[in-house]
């Protein structure tokens, strides 16, 4: 049977199974420390996606006012290509829409062609290049926008045809 993708908000002690799908997916990850202090800051909030009792994926952003930053999003390795990353996206934009958020921002490395192709299906658009802003490996960072707006659903399915 097909894994059914549960989502509910993180919380603090949810950062230990944070750090693990991280260590996968990144070569400079985040480390349970990292994931507790943010989990508990002013203005951070995040999602987690569940396939029974193992973490499918993550999503974490910081919001202030009108506009928001995408801090981390990882899927883990076993369930990437099955719209996990598009299921949280469209449950995270809604929520910062609904909180009168209008403007989200993000950096992904150069070379990442996945999330960049993630990202231009949900309409972000290039914003600006922070030079050598990566470490391990030493790389530009893309700086993409999306503005969002009441007419936006956010519909993780948008685009489907099968
Ligand atoms: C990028 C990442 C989050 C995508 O997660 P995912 O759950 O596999 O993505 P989805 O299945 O929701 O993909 C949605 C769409 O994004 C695009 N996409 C996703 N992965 C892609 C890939 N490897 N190559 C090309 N396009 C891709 C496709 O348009 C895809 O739709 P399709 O499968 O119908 O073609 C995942 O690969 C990941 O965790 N990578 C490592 C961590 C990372 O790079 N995080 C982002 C940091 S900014």
């Amino acid at each position: 049977m097909a894994d059914q993708f549960i989502i509910r908000a993180a919380r603090s002690e949810d950062a230990s199974a944070l750090r693990d799908t991280e260590a996968l997916s990144f070569s400079d990850p985040w480390s349970e420390a990292d994931f507790g202090q943010l989990l508990s800051a002013p203005g951070v909030e995040g999602w987690i996606s569940w396939a029974g009792k193992r973490l499918s994926g993550y999503l974490l952003v910081r919001s202030a006012g009108e506009e928001a930053e995408i801090l981390n999003l990882a899927v883990a390795p076993e369930f990437r290509r099955r719209r996990v990353a598009l299921g949280l996206l469209g449950r995270g934009l809604d929520t910062l829409l609904a909180r009168g958020v209008h403007d989200v921002f993000l950096e992904v490395r150069r070379s990442n062609r996945a999330a960049r192709a993630l990202y231009h299906r949900l309409g972000f658009t290039l914003a600006g290049v922070r030079r050598g802003y990566y470490r391990k490996p030493l790389e530009d960072a893309m700086v993409l926008r999306r503005r969002l707006d009441s007419s936006d659903e956010n519909d993780p399915l948008e685009g489907q045809t099968g």
